[in-house]
């Protein structure tokens, strides 16, 4: 009978020979991972799908998404914009989200837009949690291989208490971030679909890297990336400021655990710690920047300001906090206004709507840090540098 401990054997072996003998099939880009499963070899430091039929699914739904995040979604926005007026509301209007409702909750347009990208994203995430289950130990005896060796460390911790509002499901991942352990692998091929492809290479982190404004002094001595997930902010800030000794938090193991390995893999040298952000344990004055992408808007309107009071914690003076998250700021446009509704009932957000509204500049403040305000009403993105006082 076909028994799933042989793929794990051959696999095993397959990349045990690899590391011996430098098979081509499984050899690591790096060289430094133990066992390195990359049965269809690596563009750029990503790892090609390890099946051609699930890759063309990939490749399909990707761009499936282009096409409904540009032509799809922009007949759906100037739907909504007519609704509105018709309505008698403005395109940059404020409207009540019960208003919203009847406005455009039965809109033909509206809705077909929100079911194409609610199932081609819930797809991505089905195939992808079947594929890596499928051969889970092999996926699980490679990342633990990874953790034995460098260069950087992880540092799980199995006793942490993890919050209740980090337990969901979180923009529909099987299992969410804690509760799958191939959450990472998940969460970075299907992310690279919602980039539609424009991220395989952390183009993007590497941007944000780039954009992070450095402490006034210059000194960047210690860098922490909140709310790590993969690590690909940590990765890109090291490229960025190779001197600096990086570290990156996460509260969920599967999350860093991949993130470890492929940082090895790059053989960039982060320091990863299972952690929560409202309770770091690093001392205090500790870090010139921290920063964080995307993690604010998963977070509870409790857990939110208690974050950035542990920020203003562990930064020295003079250090730069640096989050960057979709707008907590409520955007006055009826369209923007159901489409966050719509993120947030549909695609399994549900803090989105706490983090519209949380007041960043006064628990900044309170933090003992200096918010350059410059998040404005009207933007999807918002980005604040907040500077710890002298
Ligand atoms: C949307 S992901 C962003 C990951 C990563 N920053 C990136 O660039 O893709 C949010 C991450 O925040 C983590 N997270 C959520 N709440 C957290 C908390 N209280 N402390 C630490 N990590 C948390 C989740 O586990 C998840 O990995």
């Amino acid at each position: 009978m076909f028994n799933r401990r042989n793929i794990f054997e051959i696999a095993s072996a397959i990349a045990g020979l690899a590391v011996a003998g430098g098979s081509k099939t499984a050899e690591a880009k790096s060289g430094l991972l133990p066992i390195d499963i990359t049965p269809r070899g690596e563009v750029g430091h990503l790892k090609r799908l390890p099946t051609v039929d699930l890759e063309s699914k990939h490749d399909f739904l990707t761009g499936m998404m282009q096409f409904i995040n540009s032509d799809v979604s922009k007949a759906s926005r100037e739907r909504m914009n007519k609704l509105a007026k018709v309505a008698g509301y403005e395109a940059n209007q404020d409207v009540p989200i019960e208003a919203a409702h009847k406005i455009f909750g039965e809109d033909p347009v509206v809705n077909t837009r929100l079911r194409m990208w609610s199932s081609v994203h819930n797809h991505e995430h089905y195939l992808l949690d079947e594929a890596f289950h499928a051969d889970g130990d092999a996926y699980l005896a490679e990342m633990e291989a990874a953790e034995k060796v460098g260069p950087g460390s992880i540092k799980l911790d199995p006793s942490l208490k993890i919050p209740e509002y980090c337990r969901y499901e979180i923009h529909q991942q099987p299992g969410g971030y804690c509760g799958n352990p191939f959450a990472g692998h998940i969460y970075h091929y299907a992310t690279n679909q919602f980039y539609r492809g424009a991220n395989d290479q952390d183009e993007r982190h590497l941007g944000y890297a780039k954009d992070c404004p450095s402490p006034a002094d210059g000194k960047v001595l210690r860098i922490l990336d909140l709310g790590c997930g993969i690590g690909q902010l940590a990765t890109s800030m090291k490229n960025r400021f190779p001197n600096a000794e990086v570290h990156a938090i996460d509260v969920a193991a599967p999350m860093i655990r991949y993130g470890h390995m492929r940082a090895v893999d790059m053989g960039s040298e982060i320091h990863f710690k299972q952690a929560l952000a409202e309770n770091t344990g690093y001392p205090d004055g500790h870090f010139d920047i921290v920063i964080s992408y995307i993690l604010f808007h998963e977070v509870t309107k409790e857990a939110a300001p208690k974050i950035i009071s542990e920020v203003g914690r562990i930064l020295r003076p003079g250090g730069v906090f640096y989050p960057m998250d979709f707008n907590h700021v409520p955007a006055p446009q009826p369209s923007r206004i159901y489409n966050t509704w719509l993120d947030h009932r549909w695609n399994s957000e549900p803090w989105r709507l706490q983090w519209v509204g949380v007041d960043v500049d006064a628990a900044m403040r309170q933090a003992g840090l200096v918010p350059d305000n410059k998040s404005t009403a009207g933007q999807t993105f918002g980005k604040i540098t907040g500077t710890k006082s002298a």
